[in-house]
């Protein structure tokens, strides 16, 4: 650094941390040097946070939240999208950029979750990471559910229509509750304009605050690596992790190399395949929505299936086999739990479960199951009571089961994107009970797997 720059940094360091800052996070952030393939995807997550703030304020300078007709008898709002792709200079690649944008965040942030089941990173201690994770995912969720009304097209609608109807079901509050996100008794303008501003402005603010904690916890207690190791237990004289290796330059020329393939494929699909096949855009929502057409099928889009296969699975004769998953589960706390105050308190969920399960219509648990199979991430922490972290030395009944849970998983998500059948149903109901299964009798398989000897220190060829 020339003396110039030297004298200037001093003048900025006595005013703001700066250096400090860029030491602490970057050039003396010691990292594991055995980092894979895996740890890509929190780096492309961040990219793509950074692509959709960006392409999402020069849409929101020409898209209008407006449902109301325009002359030629289209929703101002629907225009707008078309207006923005046909009109203004490059308006659609920025638009493909966004539409492309949702769905890789969630391609990206499902592998980034995998990573961290496949080596147990959200164990002690990066529970909080984790935690803060599991939020960022509720608000991708609902950032991805608001902005997906916004084009006004015949899913935006519909879409929306058939999730908020699921309020309907809650008991006593419901069909206020309903009221009040749609704000009319239909989907409507009222609809639009409130969904257009938690898009824009609420769900993002949180979303941001919520990244910047989960980096400022890992950044805190330090990263974990493919074999589970903790670095920070082996130091040198200068309190270096053995194992460890400054994040600046080595991870950030890695994550820019990685960085430019990602963006390889991401230009691809935005300029060959921006529909994704339908999946990334549904075809139905290139015509305007209508409140008198339904269409014939009205699918959510791909990320968000998994979790409608479990709601639709959740139907009165499904009631049965969920009583008999709570009794397994209430009956192995009740035998194996050490303190008597859980073991009391394990039977007297699980029966409250089991006669609510009876008494109140199978339309409610489907409303629970389908937010319960999205919570249940956050118990993992405490649920995974296996000894080592990583899979590379759990044993083979772990690897099975999570193989199989995997598998469930995109069933799930396949069928929730086609029509309801009477095979997909048995399917689907059999796949949310493995989904479920694999959460709820987590503590006793990881206790029962033959795991191997963890190393010292990290394997690194
Ligand atoms: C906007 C979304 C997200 C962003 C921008 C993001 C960003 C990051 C970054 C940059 C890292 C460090 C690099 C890496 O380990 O890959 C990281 C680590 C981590 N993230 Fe995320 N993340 C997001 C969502 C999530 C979600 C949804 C979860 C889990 C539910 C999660 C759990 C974790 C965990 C456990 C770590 C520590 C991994 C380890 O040290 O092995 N993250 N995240």
């Amino acid at each position: 650094m020339n003396k110039l720059a030297q004298q200037f940094m001093g003048w900025v360091d006595e005013r703001f941390p700066a250096t400090k800052l860029y030491k602490e996070h970057l050039s003396e952030y010691y990292a594991p040097k055995n980092f894979n393939f895996w740890y890509f995807f929190g780096s492309f997550a961040l990219l793509v946070l950074v692509i959709q703030i960006v392409t999402g304020i020069f849409l929101v300078m020409h898209y209008k939240p407006d449902a109301s007709l325009n002359a030629s008898g289209i929703p101002v709002a629907f225009a707008s999208v078309e207006y923005i792709m046909r009109d203004v200079p490059g308006g659609w690649i920025i638009r493909y950029m966004h539409s492309t944008g949702a769905s890789a965040f969630f391609i990206v942030v499902y592998l980034h979750m995998f990573r961290g089941m496949l080596y147990g990173s959200y164990r002690k201690p990066r529970e909080l990471i984790w935690l803060f994770g599991v939020a960022i995912f509720l608000c991708l969720m609902g950032e991805a559910f608001f902005g997906y009304l916004l084009p006004w097209g015949q899913m935006s609608g519909w879409g929306a229509q058939v999730i908020v109807n699921l309020f309907d079901a809650i008991p006593l509050i419901g069909k206020e509750l309903s009221l009040l996100i749609r704000g009319d008794y239909v989907v409507g303008d009222a609809t639009l304009n409130r969904f257009f501003s938690f898009h824009v402005i609420a769900i993002p603010l949180v979303l941001i605050g919520l990244v910047a904690a989960h980096i400022i916890a890992l950044h805190e207690v330090g990263s974990n690596n493919p074999d589970g190791v903790e670095i920070k237990k082996l130091k040198d004289d200068n309190g270096i992790p053995l194992d460890g290796i400054p994040f600046h330059p080595y991870y950030t020329v890695k994550d820019i190399f990685g960085a430019a393939i990602f963006l390889l494929i991401f230009s691809a699909i935005i300029f060959f395949m921006p529909e994704g096949g339908g999946y990334f855009l549904e075809y139905n929502n290139f015509v305007p929505y209508d409140q008198l057409k339904t269409p014939p099928h009205i699918a959510p889009v791909w990320y968000f299936t998994p979790y409608y296969s479990i709601l639709r699975a959740t139907t009165s004769d499904f009631m049965i086999w969920l009583a008999l998953l709570v009794a397994s589960v209430g009956t192995l706390t009740f035998l194996t739990a050490r303190n008597n105050i859980v073991r009391i308190a394990a039977a007297v969920v699980a029966l409250v479960l089991i006669v609510g399960f009876f008494a109140l219509d199978a339309k409610v648990w489907g409303v629970v199951m389908m937010g319960g199979s999205v919570m249940l991430f956050a118990l993992l922490p405490w649920l995974d009571q296996s000894p080592v972290k990583s899979i590379r030395y759990k044993g083979t009944l772990f690897k099975t089961i999570l193989a199989i849970w995997v598998v469930c998983f995109l069933i799930l998500g396949y069928l929730g994107v086609q029509p309801p059948s009477p095979v997909g149903k048995v399917v689907s109901q059999i796949c949310s009970l493995l989904y479920l299964a694999f959460f709820a009798f987590m503590p006793w398989y990881t206790r029962m797997d033959k795991t191997l000897p963890v190393p010292e220190r990290v394997t690194f060829e």
